[in-house]
């Protein structure tokens, strides 16, 4: 059975659907601290009864003691198999419940609600789950689709412009990579000023699940989505551990987005004029992230771990073209360097 899917604002009373015909035999419902508070009110109307946990908010909670909250609550209301989980949150609390779902009993089914613009577009679909482990980012885990994913955009009327800001990267990734027109389609957009995000999301959704349709566990296409993230990632692991300077994980991906064209460039692969296209639309949502070249080698030097590697050789997504990703790119370390250097004298 295809697993529910609906973008819009008829998501929740499709949510109120899909519970009534599941008939579970108890209703969960997971929020943060913010969701609860932001969130939750929006959703409570259109459910029967259930029992609602409210985890502390932030990546730092996104942790095995957190599960242990999410099962110890689930046992104590004697959760069965037939139970569903409502998962109502930004990435952290997506990831971390579609874990708990997946693991509590083998297994009970999770619907996901997600409510920043980050986890409507990228974290909410494709069906990774995990969390956090001894400080390397979702070290455990497991490949969990959801049997729902209902996203209504009206949850972004209550999120902090620069939440807004960091899942728009994720959204211009999704173009880059496949769609050259909607690209396009980004030059023209004030992020800030969206009134209806419905179109854009429903587009930028479909984007990702056709890539996690051919490849679903990452042995091949599905590195595409890591466009922007060797050197973003690099620089927001760097930038962590620089008291006062950290960045959000959609600005990092957004400067990655610029240095990986550039190296797309290099490679003969990109045509100069489209990697100023990149740099327009990206900097028309997001400022310069400022370091220093004496950095460049220390930010780069992260990228070696990164976990999508193989040994030494830093594996890249680039671009031949708008509009198409190219994966397993071996790149060096010098290169990453040099593509920050570059992104720091524009
Ligand atoms: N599974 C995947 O494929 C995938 C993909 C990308 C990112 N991720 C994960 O997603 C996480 C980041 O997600 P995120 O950016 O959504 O972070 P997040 O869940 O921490 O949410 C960001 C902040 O916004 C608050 N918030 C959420 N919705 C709100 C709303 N509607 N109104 C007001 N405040 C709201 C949250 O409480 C939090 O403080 C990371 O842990 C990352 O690893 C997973
Ligand atoms: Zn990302």
């Amino acid at each position: 059975m295809k697993n529910s899917l609906v973008i819009g604002p008829e998501a929740l009373p499709a949510l109120a659907d899909f519970v009534r015909q599941r008939a579970p035999s108890r209703l969960f419902v997971l929020a943060d601290t913010n969701t609860a508070r932001d969130c939750y009110p929006l959703l409570a109307p259109h459910l029967p009864a259930h029992e609602q946990l409210t985890i502390a908010a932030g990546e730092e909670y996104k942790t095995l003691a957190t599960c242990g909250q999410v099962w110890a609550w689930l046992t104590q209301h004697q959760a069965d198999r037939h139970a569903l989980l409502v998962c109502l949150g930004g990435g952290v609390v997506t990831d971390l419940g579609g874990f708990c779902a997946a693991t509590y009993k083998r297994g009970v089914a999770c619907a996901v609600l997600p409510t920043t613009l980050l986890a409507q577009v990228d974290a909410g679909v494709g069906g990774k789950t995990g969390v956090d482990f001894e400080g390397f980012k979702n070290h455990i885990g497991v490949f969990q689709e959801p049997a729902g994913v209902f996203i209504d955009p009206g949850f972004l009327a209550t999120l902090p412009p620069a939440e807004l800001r960091s899942g728009y990267a994720e959204i211009i990734k999704h173009a880059l990579i496949a769609d050259a027109a909607a690209f396009a389609d980004l030059g023209g957009l004030d992020a800030a000023a969206v009134a209806d995000w419905t179109p854009i999301i429903r587009h930028s959704v479909a984007l990702k699940e056709q890539i996690v349709a051919l490849d679903p566990h990452e042995a091949g296409p599905r590195k595409l989505l890591n466009f922007g993230h060797t050197v973003g990632h690099a620089l927001e692991s760097y930038l962590l551990t620089q008291a006062g300077r950290e960045v959000r994980h959609g600005e990092a991906v957004a400067a990655g987005l610029i240095c990986e064209s550039w190296l797309s460039v290099q490679r003969g692969l990109l045509p100069a004029a489209e990697l100023a296209e990149v740099q327009e639309v990206v900097g028309a949502a997001f400022g310069k992230i400022s370091f220093i070249t004496l950095e460049t080698e220390a930010i780069a030097a992260y990228a070696v771990q990164d976990k999508k590697n193989r040994g030494d050789v830093i594996n890249c997504t680039l671009l031949r073209g708008l509009g198409h990703g190219v994966f397993d790119q071996p790149i060096t370390l010098a290169e990453v360097a040099a593509s920050l250097q570059y992104y720091n004298s524009i």
